[in-house]
């Protein structure tokens, strides 16, 4: 009977992979939902319930050391035991490094904080018991975390950051009987981009990726669920993710140009 915690279960990508997993294992499955919106994290819970599934609400700032340990000493105590993590709380920006301000840098230190921090504070709190229960634990980067993107320096080395930690954690569990599955979505379509900082720190209100084509909620949570329950140590999405992978070892000013192509010609370098 798998208890699982997901991050950013409030919506979007996590809330989809809840329900997925509500559907997957019924009332054998122990979802427990973190964000920071409760009305968002009791909508989600109710569609699990409808679907077969027990839920748990944990309202969690992952920014916040003290909350992720909560998160994780709260499920132990409540479940029993923690099988699974997923580290997916996540938030997006789009500015050209010149159009920052000088004095709205810090931004930079904010998403770095939910991105790689959020996800580093989780996954320290929750790994003794994942050693137990010979877990398994989920990181959703990016694309973005596998390629510089223009406009992404922050969102990038946010998700090249979560890259390379879990990369080396999953070097550190080898014989652990934990997996490590790092999901590298592309563009999927969901409110992320939207919310995600601009320039100066504030919500953009508007996405600087060409978004036609964008992957549906529900393949992109399918493909993390698969690569999850098989214990992937990859799952690369889209068949341009995948040939760019190799083709940056063969091609990388190729792959510099195909980044480019995925920017709205408006948020471009001048
Ligand atoms: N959508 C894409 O195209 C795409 C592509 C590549 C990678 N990804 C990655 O996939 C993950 C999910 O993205 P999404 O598209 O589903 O985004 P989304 O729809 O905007 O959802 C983001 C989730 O993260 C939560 N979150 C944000 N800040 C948080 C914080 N400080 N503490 C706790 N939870 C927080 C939000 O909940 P609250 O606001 O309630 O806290 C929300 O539940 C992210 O890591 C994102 O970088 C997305």
């Amino acid at each position: 009977m798998p208890n699982i915690i997901i991050t950013g279960a409030s919506d979007g990508i996590g809330a989809e992979i809840a329900r997925q997993l509500a559907r997957r294992h019924g009332l054998q499955a122990l979802l427990v939902l973190a964000a920071r919106n409760t009305a968002g994290l009791q909508s989600v819970a109710a569609e699990c319930k409808a679907l077969g599934a027990r839920t748990l609400i944990l309202p969690t700032d992952v920014t916040v050391e003290a909350q992720c340990r909560h998160l994780v000493e709260t499920t132990v105590r409540e479940c029993g035991s923690l099988d699974i993590l997923v580290n997916n709380a996540g938030v997006s920006a789009h500015a050209l490094l010149a159009d920052v301000p000088t004095d709205k840098l810090g931004w930079y230190h904010d998403l770095m904080q939910v991105n790689l921090w959020g996800s580093v504070y989780c996954t320290h709190a929750a790994l003794p018991y994942l050693k137990e229960s010979h877990g398994r634990i989920v990181a959703v980067s990016s694309l973005a975390g596998l390629v510089g993107v223009p406009g992404r320096t922050a969102y990038s080395a946010s998700k090249f950051a979560m890259t390379g930690f879990f990369e080396a954690l999953r070097t550190e569990l080898h014989g652990s009987g934990v997996s490590v599955t790092l999901a590298y979505p592309g563009v999927v379509d969901t409110r992320i981009r939207m919310n995600g900082m601009n320039a100066q720190g504030e919500k953009a209100g508007r996405s600087g990726l060409k978004e036609a084509g964008a992957m549906s909620v529900h393949e992109c949570a399918r493909l993390i669920v698969d690569g999850m329950v098989r214990r992937k140590r990859d799952v690369v999405m889209t068949a341009q993710g995948k040939f760019g992978r190799w083709l940056k070892l063969l091609a990388p000013s190729l792959v510099d140009r195909l980044a480019m192509a995925a920017v709205k010609p408006d948020y471009r370098p001048k």
